[in-house]
């Protein structure tokens, strides 16, 4: 049973390759939430029990929701708006189930806002380290550019303007020109210049501390409110959850094969996680930092490590250069769904939305921009502003999205459908996904956000 043929192609262009559709997955995959966010959130969250969470919740509920988002793109091939209402009209008889892709729009809206910010910190740290800031500096040094930079709202602004400005370039020069050339490169490199690092942190002597944090469970250490963490950053690091993925489904040839590709890119966005956080916590430990420094965490070990390295201020540019790329892939995937929808709703250019939806976006960023510098004592519900936009977006809007997507996946589209995406054979592979997707995933996520998510309003 195959999509109607006037489906069987997207709007918006195609990847040229399944390496390309991987490549570009993995380039929105990969960003801040491995390098930035998942160091800390294990500092902040004690370390071992945190990180076995989040890779249940990675292998156990992510990867069957990214699959599900991928078919569910490539069936109904156009925003994640009104792909879920075609397909919830031609499964269900309802559009109704248009409304998640609304969320989707809406929580990329909120992510970018702030996804922008740190993005911009990261150009702002491509100039500081070629300008040689972090040579042989202290800690006290290197917390002193960090909040020179993030602290004042018009240098912070400025670099956040300079990043948005960049995203919404590649969004209006569309899916093969912008995007599927950048990431080719860049994923790669990324890769190499952690493993430097790696090398690095080997040599600080606190190696085997940074093990032993990352991976000795301590289950004492494990709260509602980490578990619930380590789900949102599961959701946040894969994509999955606002329509982010199931955009780039939409532009996934019919032949390609998705349960391939879903699981190389999550295998890449875990290894990715878990080499930062063994990069970071070493260098941390060596220096007296506080595992549990929060957001400022990379930004504020990652440059002592350069500064004591030989070659360290080419090394340190090199790394806030692939860094600030990794971001960038990153925000294009999260801008792209609100454009394809502005688009087809009103038939708006590719330009046009991308300039509009973005400016928007970028005006609320600079809320996160106050809450680092001046609003930083406004304190409410989880903390400042940025806290709260983070946990409101991350722990609770994409597992909202996520769970009412792969339960459409599962129980409500028929098995013909997805089999007809996923595997016509229905394998094992197959039939692992649909019990995922049917009972593991909605259980586990129902849970976790009434106990956890809810219980704590
Ligand atoms: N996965 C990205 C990261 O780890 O940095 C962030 C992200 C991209 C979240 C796309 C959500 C999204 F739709």
């Amino acid at each position: 049973m195959n999509a109607p043929a006037e489906r069987r192609r997207s709007l918006h262009g195609e990847w040229t390759s399944r390496l390309g559709f991987i490549l570009a997955l993995a380039g929105s995959a990969v960003g801040l939430g491995n390098i930035w966010r998942f160091p800390y959130l294990a500092g902040e969250n004690g370390g071992g029990a945190f990180v076995l969470v989040y890779l249940v919740c990675v292998f156990a509920i992510g990867l069957p929701i990214m699959m599900s988002e991928v078919l569910i793109g490539r069936r109904g091939r156009r925003n994640p708006v009104r792909t879920m209402a075609l397909l919830g009209e031609e499964e269900s008889g309802t559009r109704a189930w248009g409304l998640v892709g609304l969320l989707g729009v809406f929580t990329g809206f909120l992510i970018l806002s702030f996804y922008s910010v740190i993005g911009g910190w990261t150009v702002a740290y491509i100039v500081e380290a070629a300008s040689g800031a972090f040579v042989s500096a202290g800690s006290e040094q290197v917390s002193q550019v960090f909040s020179d930079i993030v602290s004042r709202p018009l240098v912070a602004g400025t670099w956040h303007t300079v990043f948005m400005i960049l995203t919404i370039g590649v969004v209006v020069l569309g899916v093969e020109q912008g995007l599927e050339r950048a990431v080719r490169v860049l994923v790669p490199a990324l890769v190499a210049l952690l493993l430097v690092l790696l090398g690095y942190s080997m040599t600080t002597g606190r190696f085997l501390d940074g093990l032993v944090f990352l991976f000795e469970p301590r289950f004492e250490d494990l709260t509602g409110a980490s578990v619930l963490a380590a789900l949102g950053q599961a959701f946040f690091s894969l994509s999955v959850g606002m329509g982010a993925v199931m955009t780039y489904g939409a532009y996934l040839k019919d032949e390609e094969s998705i349960p391939r590709s879903t699981v190389a890119v999550v295998l890449s966005d875990t290894s990715i996680a878990l080499l930062s956080a063994l990069v970071i916590f070493p260098i941390a430990f060596a220096h007296g930092l506080d595992p549990a420094a929060g957001p400022g965490l990379a930004f504020q070990s990652l440059p002592l490590a350069f500064g004591q390295m030989p070659g360290g201020v080419v090394v340190a540019t090199l790394f806030f250069l692939l860094l600030s790329f990794a971001a960038w892939t990153s925000a294009i995937s999260i801008l792209e769904p609100a454009v394809a929808f502005v688009m087809e709703t009103w038939n708006w250019t590719r330009p046009k939305a991308a300039i509009v939806v973005g400016a928007i976006i970028w005006a609320f960023g600079f809320a996160t921009v106050m809450s680092f510098g001046p609003w930083s004592d406004i304190q409410f519900w989880r903390g400042t502003f940025f806290d709260n936009i983070d946990h409101l977006s991350n722990n609770i809007f994409l597992p909202i999205g996520g769970l009412v997507i792969v339960i459409f996946a599962g129980w409500v589209m028929a098995r013909n459908s997805t089999a007809d995406e996923l595997d016509p054979q229905a394998g094992w592979g197959y039939r692992l996904w649909r019990f995922s997707a049917r009972y593991v995933a909605p259980i586990a996520v129902t849970a976790m956000l009434l106990s956890y998510g809810f219980g704590l309003f």
